[in-house]
C-alpha cells in the first residue's frame, strides 16, 4: 500500500518534470544523434515525400540508403541522384502490400547490405473516391499497402533491431488519421489503423533499450498523391512542401521525437476535436471547405 501511495504522490512530479524538460528542449535542443553508422530503408522512396526522405537522410550523413518501390524508373533516378553526391544508395523492387515479396526482399537486403537500423514506412496510395464509388479491390489495396504493409516490413526488420539494441521505426502517417474527411474514406481508415499500430508499437518499445519509433502526421503535402486538392483558404492553409516534411522527419528521428504533427497548428485541430460539440465542428469543416476538398481531386485506382 505504502508503495502505491508513494508512486501516486510521485506521478504529478514526474509529469511536471517531463513537461518542463520538453519545454526546455524546445529552447535548448539537445545535440541530435549522428546517422553515420545507420542503414536507412525507405519504402516508396522513388518519388514524392519518399524521394525527399532519401535525399535528406543522405544529406544528414546516413551511411547507406536503400529504397523500395514498384516503379523501377523512379527508384533508379533517385538512386543515381544520391550516388552522384558520393553517398551509397541501393534500390529494390518491392510491393509492400505483398507479404511474401517483403520477406523475400528483406532477406536479400540483409544478406547483401547488412542490418537495417532505420526503417521508414512511407509507401502509400490514395484513390480519392467515396465508399460507394470505389472498386472493392481498390478499397482492399489501400488497407494492404498503407496499413498491413507496415506489419510485414516491421516484422521483417524489428527482430534484428531488438537483438542489436539499435533501431528506429518511422511512419509517415497523416493528419487525416486523427481527423477524417469524406471522399477518401479507405485512405482515412488505413491511416487511422496505421496510427494505432504506431501508438501500440511505440509503447511496446518502452522496455526495449536502443530501439525507438517516430510517427509523423503531415497536413496536405504537394506531391502527386492528392493533386488538385483545393481548400477554401489556400493562403491560410498552404500545402506543405515534401522537402519540408522530409527535413522535419529526419530531425525528429535524430532527436528521438515520438510524434510529430506538421504544421504545429494541427494541434489546435486535435484540441478542438476533443472539446467542441459535433455541430460546431461541422461549422468549421464547412467554413474551411475541408469536407468538400476532395471534390477537385482526380480519383485514381
Ligand atoms: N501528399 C499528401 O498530402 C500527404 C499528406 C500526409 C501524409 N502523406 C503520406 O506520405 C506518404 C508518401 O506519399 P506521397 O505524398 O509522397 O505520395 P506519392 O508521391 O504518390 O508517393 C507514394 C510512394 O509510395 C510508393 N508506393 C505506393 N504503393 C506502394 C507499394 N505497394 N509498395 C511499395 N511502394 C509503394 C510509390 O511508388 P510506386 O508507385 O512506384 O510503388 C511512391 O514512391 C504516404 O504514406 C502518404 O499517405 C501524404
Ligand atoms: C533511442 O532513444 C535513446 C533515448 O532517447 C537514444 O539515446 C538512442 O540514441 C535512440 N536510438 C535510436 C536508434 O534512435
Amino acid at each position: 500500500m505504502a508503495a502505491v501511495a508513494w508512486r501516486l504522490l510521485l506521478l504529478p512530479l514526474r509529469l511536471l518534470y517531463h513537461t518542463l524538460r520538453a519545454g526546455w528542449w524546445l529552447l535548448m535542443p539537445p545535440r541530435p544523434r549522428k546517422l553515420t553508422a545507420d542503414t536507412v530503408l525507405i519504402t516508396g522512396g522513388g518519388k514524392g515525400i519518399g524521394r525527399h526522405l532519401a535525399r535528406e537522410f543522405a544529406r544528414q550523413g546516413a551511411r547507406k540508403i536503400i529504397i523500395w518501390g514498384r516503379t523501377e524508373r523512379c527508384l533508379r533516378e533517385t538512386c543515381e541522384e544520391i550516388r552522384s553526391w558520393g553517398a551509397e544508395c541501393h534500390y529494390y523492387m518491392c510491393d509492400v502490400g505483398n507479404r511474401e515479396e517483403v520477406y523475400q526482399q528483406a532477406k536479400a537486403v540483409r544478406e547483401k547490405l547488412g542490418d537495417v537500423t532505420i526503417l521508414v514506412n512511407n509507401a502509400g496510395v490514395a484513390h480519392g473516391k467515396s465508399l460507394v464509388d470505389s472498386d472493392d479491390d481498390a478499397l482492399l489495396k489501400s488497407q494492404h499497402i498503407n496499413t498491413l504493409g507496415q506489419f510485414w516490413t516491421t516484422k521483417a526488420f524489428l527482430p534484428r533491431m531488438l537483438e542489436l539494441q539499435n533501431g528506429h521505426v518511422v511512419c509517415i502517417n497523416s493528419v487525416l488519421s486523427l481527423c477524417s474527411i469524406p471522399g477518401t474514406i479507405d485512405y482515412c481508415t488505413s491511416k487511422s489503423s496505421s496510427f494505432a499500430f504506431m501508438e501500440s508499437l511505440t509503447l511496446g518499445l518502452l522496455d526495449c533499450p536502443g530501439v525507438n519509433a517516430t510517427t509523423v502526421l503531415p497536413f496536405h503535402t504537394s506531391t502527386d498523391m492528392f493533386q488538385g486538392m483545393k481548400t477554401r483558404f489556400p493562403k491560410l492553409f498552404p500545402p506543405l512542401e515534401p522537402q519540408t516534411v522530409a527535413q522535419r522527419t529526419v530531425e525528429a528521428v535524430r532527436a528521438n521525437q515520438a510524434f510529430l504533427l506538421l504544421p504545429w497548428t494541427m494541434h489546435l485541430l486535435v484540441i478542438m476535436k476533443s472539446l467542441l460539440p459535433q455541430a460546431a465542428l461541422e461549422e468549421i469543416f464547412r467554413f474551411t471547405g475541408s469536407y468538400t476538398c476532395m471534390h477537385s481531386v482526380k480519383g485514381r485506382t
